[in-house]
């Protein structure tokens, strides 16, 4: 089921996160840039991505925290979408990736942003979105993330 995020769900969230980024994107990323985003615990970002703004949803099996997105309506972006390596193929990144467009839509945006990384670009471009440049996030290392920004024209 996918529910809201509450604070007690963050440090379930960053385990996905960073056990999500180590499985997944060091298939496009150095070890050093892995590192420095997901390598040590810092639940904290998720205070601080509510405070910017960001409605947060997990994805839960029995209780159990195995994906989380997150969108900004008023930057009209999908911020985030990680889903735990053990729970991956099973159709749950694309559940979530609906919650949120469905999101979006009843909020009457009409094109979704997001800034992809390298290795979900594919994903993406099989649920729509097509690829309008290339951006750098910079980790709060200071180690710049490679990323493709990409859109989806949604229709009401
Ligand atoms: C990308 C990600 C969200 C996919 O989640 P998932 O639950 O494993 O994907 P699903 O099982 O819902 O797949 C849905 C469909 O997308 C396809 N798909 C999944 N990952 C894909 C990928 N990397 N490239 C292309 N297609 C992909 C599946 O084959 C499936 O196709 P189908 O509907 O024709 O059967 C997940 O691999 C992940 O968390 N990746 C790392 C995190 C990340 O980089 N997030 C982006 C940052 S914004």
């Amino acid at each position: 089921m996918i529910r809201k995020a509450n604070i007690s769900d963050y440090t379930a969230m960053d385990e996905v996160f960073r056990a999500s980024a180590n499985a997944f994107c060091t298939r496009s990323y150095n070890s050093q840039v892995i590192e420095s985003w997901a390598g040590t615990p810092w639940p904290e970002r998720f205070h601080e991505n509510n405070k910017n703004g960001d409605d947060q949803y997990v994805f839960t099996i029995n209780g159990k925290v195995v994906c989380f997105g997150s969108i900004n309506l008023e930057r009209h972006t999908l911020v985030s979408l990680f889903v735990s390596p053990e729970q991956s193929g099973k159709g749950i990144g694309k559940s979530m990736l609906e919650f949120l467009v469905a999101r979006a839509i009843s909020s009457d945006i009409l094109v979704l942003k997001i800034d992809s990384s390298l290795n979900a670009v594919s994903f993406y471009k099989r649920h729509g979105f097509i690829e309008t440049g290339r951006s750098n996030y910079r980790t709060r290392n200071g180690v710049d993330i490679e990323s493709v920004q990409m859109e989806r024209k949604l229709s009401l």
